[in-house]
């Protein structure tokens, strides 16, 4: 069946380089992706594989030099963010698109009440007086479940706990009502109580504001408890995109498998070992052919240092590139991904 929701962001063959000390690092190369009004996309992948790079090229928030986007197009509901000048990007960010960040401690200015620094993106925005702006982030603060609103919305950082920053930095960041929800690792820093209480609040605010959401994470765990649709992420590139129940019932690269492997189970014994995914992700100054995770990859054929994976269709909206999925693959690599999806 069609879906009739409008696409607010799309990405396409993004590639972004970092000039650095030792040369020029690939950080992400030709990633695409889109989604869709009112959902929410997660990327996972591990530490490194270049996904807070990519969330903050959609913002614009890195400088140039060090950080060069080489090629490929950014569209923001219909603004090209690949041409946006600095002035065009201020106004887009907390309008269109807000952001949180991994680490709510120092996202916040310790020097400012927690209801002055929300109000101040309104002023940006909205041009509110001091009285209105002060009402609506107390309004926010409230929206984001922080008991007491009105007192707290006095009180700075300092009095606040990781749960509550990260809670303060959510409502500043919805405070404009943007299209776009980035939250790149928001729930890292705290604990597992916490954590699904953030959680369950950005779906909230996504299902009652229609917002969409792009969420960072490294953990497949926390994907599946908000995503819509999941890119799997490595090495700077999407190696496998499809809805959350295409990702989990039916994974299709040795990657995904890896991640899948190392989520605990409800029904695993606490003391039992999860494995994890042997060696370590290539360096991206000047990466070799073929495919890169072909290192660390049991099930690699002659073909994948030679040559990058073309991307497959698995299902409709279910992509995966990786050379196990070529019709010509040998019967026995096809096996491998036979038994792995049925189990
Ligand atoms: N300003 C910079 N200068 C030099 N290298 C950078 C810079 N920013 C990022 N990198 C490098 O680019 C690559 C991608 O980094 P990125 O921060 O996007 O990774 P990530 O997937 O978000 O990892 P993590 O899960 O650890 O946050 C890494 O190799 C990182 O070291
Ligand atoms: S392309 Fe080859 S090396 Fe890469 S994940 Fe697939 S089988 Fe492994
Ligand atoms: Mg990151």
């Amino acid at each position: 069946m069609e879906d009739s929701r409008r696409t607010v962001l799309t990405v396409k063959d993004l590639q972004i380089s970092i000039a650095t000390g030792s040369g020029e690092l690939q950080a992400v190369r030709g990633v695409s992706f889109h989604i869709q009004e009112g959902e929410a996309l997660v990327l996972v992948g591990e530490s490194g594989c270049g996904k807070s790079v990519t969330a903050q090229t959609l913002m614009r928030l890195n400088p140039d030099p060090p950080v060069h986007i080489k090629g490929g197009e950014i569209r923001l509901a219909d603004i090209d963010i690949v041409q946006a000048d600095e002035r065009q990007m201020q106004q887009i960010r907390g309008s269109l698109v807000g952001m949180i960040f991994q680490d709510p401690m120092t996202s916040l200015n310790p020097t400012m009440t927690v209801g002055k620094q929300i109000g101040e993106t309104l002023e940006i925005h909205h041009k509110l007086k001091r009285k209105s702006r002060w009402q609506k982030a107390v309004e926010l603060l409230d929206a984001v479940r922080i008991p007491g609103a009105a007192g707290r919305a006095r009180e700075y950082p300092g009095a606040f706990s990781g749960g509550m920053r990260q809670r303060a930095l959510i409502a500043a960041a919805i405070a404009c009502k943007p299209k776009l929800l980035i939250a790149d690792e928001p729930t890292t820093a705290l604990d597992v109580t916490i954590q699904a209480q953030i959680i369950d609040l950005l779906r909230s605010i996504q299902r009652e504001n229609g917002m969409s959401i792009l969420m960072i994470t490294h953990d497949l765990a926390v994907a599946a408890s908000i995503a819509q649709r999941i890119a799997v992420m490595y090495a700077g590139r999407i190696v496998e995109t499809g809805t959350v129940q295409q990702i989990f019932n039916n994974p299709q690269h040795p990657y995904t498998w890896g991640l899948m492997n190392s989520v605990p189970r409800p029904d695993q014994d606490k003391n039992s070992e999860l494995i994890t995914i042997g060696g370590t992700p290539p360096k991206l100054l000047g990466p070799a052919p073929g495919c890169s995770f072909a290192p660390r990859c049991k099930y690699a054929m002659r073909i994948c240092s030679s040559a990058d994976p073309e991307e497959f269709e698995v299902a409709s909206g279910h992509s995966c590139s990786c050379w196990l999925l070529h019709p010509q693959a040998p019967a026995a690599a096809r096996e491998v991904k036979e038994a792995y999806a049925i189990v």
